[in-house]
């Protein structure tokens, strides 16, 4: 399979079957803006709440945190976003388009005269390169003036350095300890594109983990390993990851160093997250900026100091996106093509298909029973109609992990069939038994 056919076929796929549809679609679309359907909203929802659960939720040393997408414009001058968050961008005087400084379909060097725009062909008409800040404004209250400013945030980050003291005051942590946090962010994004990977709204799951100077080299090894073994855990492909440290011509402002997880999509290696060492730059600068001391007092060392910060940064859209990709396969079963995303049945959005085999003999009506007792527990989905092999093939498709059939067997001896979507074997299982069989099989 070509590697663009590959995406191809899954932005169809994602919009047939309800993953991931085009924002605003009946007016044209929104440039690099995606919706996620009924069964995407499940995948990205099933990514987070497995991350909340291994960062917050299983360990002691991490605290929640919902921070709001609007901030103190002040926030993004100490951050360093409003004067560095910039791509460098060159016009195209004749017919107006834009395009990165970068951009390799460029010919020539851009305000020289041997410089061609990529779209219209003009010699000599591309401006030199301007930067062009990244953040997306907008004003609040009545007035549209400069004091007005308000960035939708770029980075979910902000809102944890901000918070710092106040989560650490209220929960009663000491350091080492960290904060996660799973929110939008908003990035007028020159170059976006490949889907749902390089959009301009999308959600980032990040943990900021606060330690003493000098421990956080060894934080920030551990850190790495962990995030990579959780990449792991969902079940893709481990020759398709890998780290990519970054050089000094590419670390961050912020960063003393920087490990970028990467996965390879059908359009090359690319990151879906990344591990800083920020050392006390976020804390140092928020402090400066606000006046505010954000020191921490350690008690047991009888001395302050500003934190270094270790940050995991990963973007959700991102690892939904890497799910489908590792997911997808093809394979001709009795003549026929058979398409099949094998998501890690705790991933997958719907865990079983309920079906009766025939629409008579009392089939439905226990079908329905059947339905109804296993949605108190899982999503679930019922089908009754077309032939029991495209109900399977239709379940296939959508990811989902088992169907049960009930036949006329079900109704005399109070047992259905369970079809495993991989092997595509089937065990005979009591109805009574099922819920506990589901649980075993979709366990984290
Ligand atoms: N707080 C650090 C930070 O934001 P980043 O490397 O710019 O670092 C972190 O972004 C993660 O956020 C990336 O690894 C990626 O998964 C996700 N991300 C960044 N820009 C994105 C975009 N335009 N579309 C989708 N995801 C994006």
């Amino acid at each position: 399979m070509a590697d663009t056919t590959l995406m191809d076929k899954l932005v169809s796929l994602a919009k047939r079957r309800g993953f991931v549809f085009q924002s605003s679609e009946i007016y044209g679309g929104l440039g690099s803006v995606w919706d996620y359907g009924p069964l995407g909203v499940e995948l990205k929802k099933n990514v987070k709440d497995r991350w909340w659960q291994a960062l917050v939720h299983a360990r002691d040393d991490i605290e929640g945190l919902d921070a709001a997408i609007l901030m103190h414009a002040k926030v993004w001058e100490a951050s360093g976003h409003v004067a560095g968050f910039t791509d460098p961008l060159v016009d195209c005087k004749h017919c107006k388009n834009r395009f990165r400084a970068d951009d390799p379909r460029i010919k020539g060097t851009p305000g020289q005269p041997d410089a061609q725009c990529p779209v219209c062909g003009s010699k000599g008409t591309l401006t030199e390169p301007r930067l062009f800040n990244l953040m997306f404004k907008t004003f609040m209250g009545p007035v549209e003036d400069q004091a007005a400013i308000v960035y939708l945030r770029p980075e979910t980050a902000q809102g944890i350095y901000v918070n710092y003291l106040n989560v650490l005051n209220s929960s009663r942590q000491r350091i080492p300890f960290g904060i996660a946090q799973i929110g939008k962010a908003f990035r007028n994004e020159i170059t976006p594109g490949n889907f749902i990977f390089r959009t301009r709204e999308f959600e980032q799951m990040e943990m900021q983990f606060f330690v003493k100077p000098g421990t956080d080299v060894e934080w920030f090894e551990r850190w790495r390993a962990w995030r990579m073994e959780w990449h792991q855990a969902l079940g893709l492909d481990p020759a398709k990851l890998r780290f990519h440290r970054h050089g000094p011509d590419e670390l961050a402002h912020y960063a003393k160093d920087a490990f970028d997880i990467e996965y390879e999509f059908p359009f090359g290696w690319q990151e879906i997250e990344g591990v800083h060492n920020r050392t006390d730059f976020d804390l140092g600068r928020h402090q400066q900026y606000s006046g505010k001391k954000l020191e921490y007092f350690d008690q047991a060392a009888n001395e302050r100091y500003i934190p270094y910060i270790v940050e995991t940064s990963a973007g959700a859209d991102r690892v939904a996106l890497t799910l489908l990709v590792d997911a997808y396969r093809e394979e001709e079963v009795e003549g026929e093509t058979r398409v099949v995303l094998g998501f890690h049945p705790a991933l997958a959005p719907i865990k079983a298909g309920v079906f009766p085999l025939v629409k008579k003999e009392g089939m439905p009506e226990l079908a329905v029973e059947v339905y109804h007792a296993l949605k108190r527990r899982f999503p679930v989905f019922y089908d009754d109609s077309g032939a029991i092999g495209r109900r399977y093939r239709r379940m296939d498709e959508a990811g989902t992990p088992f169907c049960v059939t009930i036949d006329g067997d079900t109704v005399t001896a109070r047992t259905a069939t369970v079809r495993h979507r991989d092997s595509m074997s089937q065990d005979r299982v009591g109805l009574d038994q099922l819920e506990g069989y589901f649980r075993d099989r979709l366990a984290v």
